[in-house]
């Protein structure tokens, strides 16, 4: 049965009061939200800035690709008339995969942060390697959108806010310790159904889909797009590769609810090559152990550099040295272990760096290859203002590393990476690779 449009719209505008008056406006493209993100200087995190609470402020809150949930402090200067604490035993509580609550030992009166009788959750600090328990809570969240009107060129910009609560943690303030400078919290862009990618997805009826794209430069920003992607980049800047999310039925955060499984992006790398050559590895440092969770790779915005196993490492570093034979070895430079010595300007005419590529899983049971330009692997710090050092930009990530190969911030930086969480797919792109994309942060200006 066909519904007459006019019914259909107003049905639309009873279901979703959330967002009517985007909708009204333009009840054929799905908005496109978007985070301007900045890297912080000192720290190297990523910094989004986000719009909460009635009336609303802006709050900045460092990106942590695999966190379970948007985190932050309301225990100084939360001031909001549309706070709501998620009461124990309710649908999101129990759909959050929380088995906590708080009873009745707060004081009166309540405040953000605590309230009787609140579902209560595990924040987790992945860069001080902390977790504490904090109040589940739910308030409107505001963030700038791209509307395409039917001229695709005339592209509006404005803050939506959603009407509905969206939800997060409300641990104290001392899980801050270790984020960049006026950070009040983590924004958990997780697998799950309190990530925040699913939650926008609801609150805003966007499809459970985002992209990044993370600038390299500490003076321009880079971008999280959440919503259809294509409604706004252009045709041409389709994403041809594509590797699977593989689930880890275990938890990766520093403490967790007995079953809950990981909510980290993990993807499956089959291979490393050296200008070609396999670097032998145990492949069951590929897999992930389903028994504990360990193994595998996984993407994270938290670490600045990538890590790999010890063993991988090893092996890593024997082949990319060899094939780099001609540069001599410098003493290395915290945190890197791998530099080499530039000075000499023989070294330089003959030098060429070792092309490293990542054989993931691909789609229908076929391979594909990420090429890692070398902006994505090779770092040169400047020390007492000579540049002439280059260092690898992966580190060892220890014998007992919990994931085998951990793709950081250096190897992810001005690459378009869209997760699909419906489809359960990564699609890929380099932005340094690609004609089309110039860098992230001219193409989102
Ligand atoms: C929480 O419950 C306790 C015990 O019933 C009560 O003394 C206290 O006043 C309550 N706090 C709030 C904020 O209602
Ligand atoms: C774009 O759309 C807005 C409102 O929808 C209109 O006011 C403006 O003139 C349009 N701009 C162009 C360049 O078409
Ligand atoms: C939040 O981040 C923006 C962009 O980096 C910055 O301009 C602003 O000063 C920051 N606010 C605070 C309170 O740190
Ligand atoms: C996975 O981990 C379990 C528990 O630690 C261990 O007993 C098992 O041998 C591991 N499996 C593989 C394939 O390494
Ligand atoms: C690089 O090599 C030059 C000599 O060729 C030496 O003077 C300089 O100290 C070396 N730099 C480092 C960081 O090892
Ligand atoms: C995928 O390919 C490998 C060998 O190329 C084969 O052994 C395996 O059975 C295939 N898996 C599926 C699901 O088709
Ligand atoms: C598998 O990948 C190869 C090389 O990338 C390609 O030539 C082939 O068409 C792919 N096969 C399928 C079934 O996608
Ligand atoms: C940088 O300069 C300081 C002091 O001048 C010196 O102690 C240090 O060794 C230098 N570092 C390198 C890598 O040359």
């Amino acid at each position: 049965m066909k519904i007459p449009q006019l019914l259909l719209c107003f049905l639309l505008f009873i279901c979703s009061s959330n967002y009517a008056i985007a909708k009204k406006k333009s009840h054929k493209h799905h908005p496109l939200l978007f985070l301007p993100v900045f890297k912080d200087e000192i720290t190297q995190q990523y910094v989004a800035q986000i719009y909460q609470r009635t009336p609303l402020v802006p709050v900045n809150l460092t990106v942590d690709l695999g966190g379970r949930f948007l985190w932050m402090d309301c225990e100084n200067d939360y001031i909001s008339s549309s706070y709501k604490n998620v009461p124990c035993g309710s649908r999101p509580c129990k759909l959050s995969g929380s088995q906590g609550c708080y009873g009745s030992s707060c004081p009166v009166p309540p405040r953000p942060g605590c309230n009787n009788y609140t579902c209560s959750h595990i924040p987790y600090n992945p860069i001080k390697r902390s977790s504490t328990d904090g109040e589940l809570a739910q308030d409107v969240v505001a963030l700038w959108s791209i509307t395409t009107t039917t001229n695709r060129n005339n592209v509006s910009k404005m803050i939506l806010s959603s009407t509905s609560g969206v939800m997060f943690n409300c641990p104290g303030d001392f899980l801050l310790e270790k984020l960049a400078n006026g950070v009040k919290g983590m924004a958990g862009l997780g697998i799950g159904y309190t990530g925040l990618p699913s939650q926008l997805a609801r609150a805003f009826h966007l499809p459970r889909k985002f992209a990044i794209c993370l600038s390299g430069n500490t003076k321009s920003n880079g971008v999280i797009l959440f919503g259809e992607r294509r409604s706004y980049y252009a045709s041409n800047e389709v994403l041809t590769s594509y590797t699977p999310l593989l689930k880890n039925p275990v938890s990766t955060a520093g403490a967790y609810f007995p079953g809950e499984p990981s909510v980290e992006y993990f993807i499956g790398v089959e291979k490393i090559l050296v200008n070609g050559k396999i670097v032998p590895i145990d492949n069951k440092l590929l897999a992930i152990n389903k028994t504990n969770g360990v193994g595998g790779t996984k993407i994270s915005t938290v670490v600045p550099y990538g890590t790999m196993e010890s063993s991988i490492y090893k092996a890593f570093k024997y082949e990319f040295v060899k094939a780099i034979a001609k540069v001599p070895i410098a003493k290395p430079v915290t945190p890197f272990e791998l530099c080499f010595n530039l000075s000499n300007s023989d070294t330089l005419k003959g030098l060429v760096i070792p092309q490293v590529s990542l054989v993931l899983l691909g789609e229908h049971n076929n391979s594909t290859t990420w090429d890692l330009p070398m902006n994505n692997f090779m770092a040169s710090p400047t020390i007492n203002d000579s540049s002439d050092l280059l260092c690898l930009g992966f580190l060892d990530g220890g014998e007992n590393a919990e994931t085998s190969i951990v793709l950081g911030g250096m190897q992810i930086e001005e690459n378009l990476l869209e997760f699909d969480l419906v489809k359960k797919r990564m699609g890929f792109k380099s932005v340094y690779m690609s004609s089309d994309l110039v860098s992230c942060s001219n193409k989102f200006r």
